[in-house]
């Protein structure tokens, strides 16, 4: 990671390409009680490390004044911190594979064996060895080639990955997936990070990136398919549930242990037994990344699902002065029904809580010595022996402490500073990430619609 730095600093501020996309919601689908809230059969240890995951980079760009509803013909996808990208272990066939996680989208895929990598800029081939995945893949044969249609997805920095789709048997967490649909790529300007050869979707249906026809960059027609999770329960493998237990790390290389990701139930972790529930508010993002003639469509292709949700409020000294005002924020969302109430996508993909402006400087301000908005790092910065404030996130009746280290987050640049672990949001919709998440065990019910969470026992 200290490496890696240099790089992503200097990518404050730059605009990366230029991408259109719109912003809408989605009702919250739900088709049975909520599941028990009982140990999984199926567990998954994550690996934690830097980098800039896939999909949070749509909610990145929304920070800076683009308009909600409305088509975005900029995104400067910055790094503010490096982000957490949590990965795991995946089979396909045989053949074993590290995928990173992602919450927003619903496809997984894995690069295929000589693969073409592209360099985003020059938009000139390169070396294989440039796009920096992990092992590749070669069809095996248990894959089914499905004809006639193909694989695109366009991410918020305008990298892409395209390829051919089919049938393989997927293997993940022990449980065993056959003519489960996969996307093997054969063309990605996407770069990687020497590990992982893929992503795994744990989004929904709706949002899968297959298409109509053979022509690699089209994206005419959505032909929607089960995700692999989505397979699991329909199939009666599973209950419909999932859930994260991050774990918090001092690891500032990025190669430490990054949790848990339960299958079905949740992960072996101490937690108090007390659940506040959520229903899901999803947020969509259309890609519309298409000619002109596909965006005049009345129905665009979703292109990524984030489960979002509805607070209560945050709790730190003085929140009763600073307000959340809902109008200024013009969220896709269903309103809450009482005003001061903040919605907030729920999302492992970004080392920082990002919060309406108002209450992001007040929060700062509340560290002591007060955190300062530092434009080199992009964001708010403090002394790294700073005392951080007592803060709150109260949902569905519960109130959980952020622990305060996880509020000031060394990066390792030497400086003495830190950067804090809550940000201002600015146009965007809040977002409450790993700092909130490794305090909690995060259960996504996606056959009741709902989040749940239990704190964590101090760890
Ligand atoms: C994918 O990225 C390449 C390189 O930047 C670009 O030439 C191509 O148009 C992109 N495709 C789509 C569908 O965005
Ligand atoms: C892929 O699997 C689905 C069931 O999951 C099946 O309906 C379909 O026919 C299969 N396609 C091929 C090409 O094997
Ligand atoms: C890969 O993408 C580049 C840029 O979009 C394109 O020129 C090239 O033809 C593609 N190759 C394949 C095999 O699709
Ligand atoms: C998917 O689309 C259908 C039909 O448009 C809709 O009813 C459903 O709520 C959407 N969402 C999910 C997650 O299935
Ligand atoms: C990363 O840091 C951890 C803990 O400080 C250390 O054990 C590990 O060896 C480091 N890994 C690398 C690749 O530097
Ligand atoms: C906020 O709460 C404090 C302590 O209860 C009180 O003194 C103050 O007047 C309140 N401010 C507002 C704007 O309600
Ligand atoms: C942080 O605070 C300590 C103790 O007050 C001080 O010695 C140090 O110079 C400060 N560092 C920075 C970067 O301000």
């Amino acid at each position: 990671m200290l490496c890696l730095l240099p790089i992503l600093w200097a990518e404050i501020g730059e605009t990366v390409q230029s991408q259109k996309f719109t912003i809408g919601s989605q009702s919250p689908p739900s088709f049975k009680a909520p599941s028990p809230n009982v140990p999984a059969a199926h567990i998954l240890p994550l690996t934690g490390k830097a980098g800039v995951p896939q999909s949070a980079g749509y909610l990145q760009s929304l920070r800076y004044g683009n308009h909600i509803n409305g088509v975005y013909g900029l995104t400067s996808v910055t790094n503010i911190a490096p982000s957490d990208i949590f990965s795991t272990n995946i089979i396909f066939g045989a053949q074993s594979f590290q995928v990173e996680i992602d919450t927003g989208s619903s496809d997984t895929w894995v690069v295929g064996r000589d693969f073409q990598c592209i360099d985003q800029t020059a938009e000139a081939q390169e070396p294989e060895s440039g796009c920096m995945f992990g092992p590749s893949y070669t069809l095996s044969h248990s894959f089914r080639r499905i004809p006639d249609q193909h694989f695109i997805i366009v991410y918020g920095d305008g990298s892409n990955a395209t390829g051919i789709v089919g049938n393989e048997t997927v293997t993940l967490a022990g449980i065993r997936v056959t003519n489960q649909e996969v996307a093997v790529v054969d063309n990605v300007t996407v770069t990687g990070d020497r590990v992982t050869s893929g992503l795994l979707g744990l989004s929904f249906r709706n949002s899968t990136s297959v298409y109509a026809g053979t022509n690699p960059n089209t994206m005419d027609r959505q032909i929607q398919y089960d995700p692999v999770f989505t397979t699991m329960y329909t199939r009666g493998y599973v209950l419909p549930l999932f859930s994260l237990a991050i774990e918090r790390s001092s690891a500032t290389n990025g190669t430490a242990p990054g949790g848990l990701l339960a299958i079905g139930g949740l992960p072996p972790v101490p937690f108090r037994p007390f659940f506040a529930s959520a229903p899901f508010q999803l947020l969509n993002v259309n890609n519309a990344a298409v000619p002109a003639a596909d965006s005049q469509k009345a129905d665009p292709d979703l292109a990524y699902t984030f489960y979002a949700i509805t607070i209560q409020g945050l709790t730190y000294e003085r929140s009763n002065e600073t307000k959340w005002s809902h109008s200024k924020f013009s969220s896709p969302l269903e309103p809450p029904s009482d005003a001061s109430h903040i919605q907030v996508v729920i999302d492992s993909g970004t080392n920082l809580i990002y919060l309406p402006t108002g209450i992001a400087v007040a929060v700062n301000a509340l560290f002591d010595p007060p955190a300062q908005f530092y434009t080199s790092y992009g964001g708010f910065a403090v002394n790294c022996s700073a005392k951080a404030p007592n803060f709150r996130v109260d949902i569905g009746g519960q109130t959980f402490f952020i622990d305060k280290k996880d509020l000031i987050l060394d990066l390792g640049r030497g400086t003495g500073l830190c950067v804090t672990g809550v940000n201002d949001a600015g146009y965007g919709t809040p977002i409450l990430e790993t700092p909130f998440l490794k305090n909690v065990l995060a259960i996504f019910d996606v056959g009741a619609g709902e989040m749940r969470f239990a704190a964590r026992e101090f760890y």
